[in-house]
C-alpha cells in the first residue's frame, strides 16, 4: 500500500533517536534537579523518567506536529508533559496494589528502590509536573491554551486512563467479552496515545480535518499498541521487554491472547494498524514519521 511505500524510505530509528535526545534534554531542563530538596522525591521522579523508556508518546506528539507543518519548539512541552503522565502511570501500575511488578524499563521498579510511599508520591509529582510543563505551551488561533490543558486532563482522568486502569484491575480473573476488553484498552492506553497525536496537531494549529485524521489515527494506533503489549507479554523474554514477561497470565488479566488467542490477536493488531494508515489520507503522503511509527509499533519486539 502507498502509505507503506512512503514510509519505507524513511529512516525511523535515526528520527526517533534524534527526537528522544531533544525530549530527554527538555525533560532534564523542566524537572527540578535531583539535588533539589527533598532530594528523595526528585531522585525518584528522575529514576523512572530516565530509566530508558521507548519515548513513543513524545515521538507521536512531534511526528503529528511535523505532519501539520508545525515547529518542534511549540510541540516540545506537550511531548514532555505526556511522557511525565505516562511515566507516572507506569510507576503506579507497578505498585503492589496494582500489577505488583519488580522490573520496569530494565531496572527495579520505583517502589523496589525508593519504597511504596515515595513511589506513590513520585507518580503524583510527575502527574503534577506534566501540567506545570503543559502550562508553558502556547495557544494558537484554533486551539487555546485551555484546550491543550483540557486535552491532557481528559485523557488521563477518571473517564479515560484511570477508568481503564480501574476496569483492568476489576477484570482480573474474569472472563470478559471482547467489547469489555476493548473498553479497557481504549481507556488505559489508547486515550493517551490519541491525546499525544492530537496535541502535536494542535501545537501546529492544525485544521479540523487534520485533527479528525489524527484522532482516528491515534485511536487505532493506541488500540494496536495495547494488543501488541498483550502479545509481547506472552511471546517475549523479560530481558527483551525490560519488564517481567508472563505477568498477565499469572495475574489472570483480561488480554487479547487470553480472549481470542495469539494468532487472532496478531491479525487484530494488523487490522487496527491498517485503519491507522487509512486515517492519514488527508496528509497526502506527508505524514511519513507517523506512518513509520505505526508500522514500528506493530512490528516491535519490546
Ligand atoms: C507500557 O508502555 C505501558 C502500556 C501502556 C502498554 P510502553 O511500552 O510505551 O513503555 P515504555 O515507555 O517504553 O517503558
Ligand atoms: C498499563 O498497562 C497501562 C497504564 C500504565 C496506563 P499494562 O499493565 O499492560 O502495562 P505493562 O505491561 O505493565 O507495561
Ligand atoms: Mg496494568
Ligand atoms: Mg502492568
Ligand atoms: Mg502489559
Amino acid at each position: 500500500m502507498s502509505a507503506k511505500t512512503a514510509s519505507n524510505a524513511f529512516d525511523l530509528s535515526t528520527w526517533v533517536a534524534s527526537r528522544s535526545k531533544t525530549v530527554d534534554a527538555a525533560l532534564d531542563r523542566f524537572l527540578p534537579k535531583a539535588s533539589a530538596k527533598p532530594a528523595t522525591i526528585h531522585k525518584a521522579m528522575r529514576y523512572s523518567l530516565f530509566a530508558g523508556g521507548k519515548r513513543m508518546r513524545p515521538a507521536l506528539v512531534l511526528a503529528a506536529a511535523e505532519a501539520c507543518g508545525g515547529k518542534e519548539e511549540a510541540a516540545l512541552p506537550l511531548a514532555c508533559a505526556v511522557e511525565c503522565i505516562h511515566t507516572y502511570s507506569l510507576i503506579h501500575d507497578d505498585l503492589p496494589g496494582m500489577d505488583n511488578d519488580d522490573f520496569r524499563r530494565g531496572k527495579p521498579t520505583n517502589h523496589k528502590v525508593f519504597g511504596e510511599g515515595i513511589a506513590v508520591l513520585a507518580g503524583d509529582a510527575l502527574l503534577t509536573q506534566a501540567f506545570e510543563i503543559a502550562a508553558l505551551a502556547k495557544g494558537w488561533p484554533r486551539y487555546s491554551h485551555r484546550d491543550l490543558v483540557l486535552e491532557i486532563a481528559k485523557a488521563s482522568g477518571s473517564l479515560q486512563l484511570i477508568a481503564g486502569q480501574v476496569a483492568d484491575l476489576e477484570g482480573e480473573g474474569k472472563d470478559l467479552s471482547v467489547p469489555q476488553l476493548r473498553y479497557i484498552h481504549e481507556r488505559k492506553t489508547s486515550a493517551l496515545l490519541c491525546c499525544s497525536v492530537r496535541l502535536g496537531g494542535m501545537s501546529a494549529n492544525c485544521t479540523p480535518v487534520q485533527l479528525q485524521a489524527l484522532t482516528d489515527f491515534g485511536y487505532n494506533v493506541g488500540l494496536a499498541f495495547q494488543v501488541i503489549d498483550d502479545i509481547l507479554d506472552v511471546t517475549q523474554s523479560s530481558e527483551k521487554l525490560g519488564k517481567t514477561a508472563g505477568k498477565d497470565v499469572a495475574a489472570q488479566k483480561a488480554t487479547y491472547p487470553r480472549l481470542v488467542g495469539l494468532e487472532k490477536s496478531k491479525k487484530i493488531a494488523a487490522q487496527l494498524t491498517q485503519k491507522a494508515y487509512a486515517a492519514l489520507k488527508p496528509f497526502k503522503g506527508k505524514a511519513v514519521a507517523l506512518e513509520a511509527l505505526a508500522r514500528y509499533l506493530l512490528e516491535r519486539d519490546r
